[in-house]
């Protein structure tokens, strides 16, 4: 079997996929108030292409895709397309990131196409406060969406907080207690400096606080098991009441070096870091039925997949078109 492994000898076995850079929030840490400039929908790749493209990875090794936004609900089909991946790999992880506006429709359908894994986004639990950081009135709906996709039997379903100081800091213990009663797990993760013009220091917490503040609660031991699909996150667990919280330490304890993914944006490039300015197009040769060519671009690009984010950011880039 083939495998993708790049100049520093990471396996590369998780891909993330943006089905859209359409989304119906405007997250503040995400984009700007006006939006962005929407790709034009002839750019965008069809999902018999997405399909091709996830098969040829496959035969690459890949384990595991995400499909990502925008907000990759908003796109018309998806459920169905993912019933055609799960046809087509039977044996290949699929999860998904969601914002959760529109998961209380959808939640039922991607259980019964066998969806692996659900991520919602989710920063604060009062409603003022959710509209101005997501710029839309929908808590509620995101609270009917987390509860409809636990009932739908979805296994692993985490929360996405990005904590931001003065904003949410204050509510880890609160966001800890509906994500318990929610049977969903909690995770922290760290803002990250994509954009410079919405990033600032003075909002940023680091993991090493997060578990200052955690430890009112009680005593928290890292879990140490691992699985080759696992993102960047680290587990722990509170001695006490058994209680599990995620944290994704992507500033100050970045994990570089045991990254394992690769990412295409909606419109087929491929990108082979996350704060990675250059994009490599992969549309044409994915409509190419001679697959080697795809392949060997793959190949070829996962050269240029730095070592460390820190040696390529540029401040320039906006989460939204990259999809986390
Ligand atoms: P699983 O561990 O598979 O559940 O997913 P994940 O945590 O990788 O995916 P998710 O889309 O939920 O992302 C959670 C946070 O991790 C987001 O802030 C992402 O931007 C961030 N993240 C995901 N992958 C990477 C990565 O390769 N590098 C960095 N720096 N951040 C990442
Ligand atoms: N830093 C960290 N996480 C971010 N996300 C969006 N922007 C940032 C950022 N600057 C998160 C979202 C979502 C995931 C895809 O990425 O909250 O959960
Ligand atoms: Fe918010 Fe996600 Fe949309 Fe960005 S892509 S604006 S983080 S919901």
């Amino acid at each position: 079997m083939a495998e993708v492994i790049d100049s520093y000898g990471r396996h590369l076995n998780y891909v993330r996929i943006s089905v859209t850079d359409r989304c119906n929030f405007r997250c503040s840490y995400c984009m700007p108030p006006e939006g962005v400039q929407e790709i034009d929908h002839a750019e965008i790749m069809r999902y018999e292409e997405i399909l091709r493209l996830c098969v040829v990875f496959r035969e690459l090794g890949v384990r595991k895709f995400r499909f990502t936004g925008g907000e990759p609900l908003v796109r018309k089909d998806i459920v169905s397309f993912l019933a055609e991946l799960r046809f087509q790999l039977p044996d290949v992880k699929i999860a998904m990131t969601t914002n959760g506006f529109l998961l209380k429709k959808y939640a039922q359908q991607l259980a019964d196409v066998g969806i692996d894994s659900l991520n919602i986004s989710l920063d604060t639990l009062d409603c003022d406060k959710f509209s101005s950081i997501t710029r839309v009135d929908g808590l509620e709906k995101v609270f009917s969406g987390i509860k409809a996709s636990v009932k739908s039997g979805i296994k692993n379903i985490k929360i996405n907080t990005v904590l931001i100081k003065g904003f949410n800091d204050t509510e880890i213990p609160e966001l800890l207690k509906f994500s318990k009663k929610a049977g969903v797990l909690l995770r922290l993760i760290e803002f990250m400096p994509l954009q410079d013009s919405i990033w600032n220091e003075k909002h940023f917490i680091s993991s090493n606080e997060m578990l200052r503040i955690l430890q009112g609660m009680g005593e928290w031991k890292l879990e140490d098991s691992f699985a080759f699909e696992d993102g960047p996150a680290k587990y722990y667990c509170n001695a006490k009441n058994g209680d599990r919280i995620g944290i994704i330490a992507a500033v100050s304890h970045h994990f570089c070096d045991s990254c394992n993914r690769l990412r295409v944006s909606a419109s087929g490039n491929l990108r082979t870091c996350l704060f990675s300015p250059q994009e490599f197009p992969l549309r044409a040769l994915i409509r190419n039925p001679d697959t080697a060519k795809l392949k060997n671009a793959i190949f070829e690009q996962i050269k240029s997949k730095p070592k460390c984010w820190r040696d390529i950011r540029t401040g320039k880039s906006h989460m939204s078109s990259i999809g986390g």
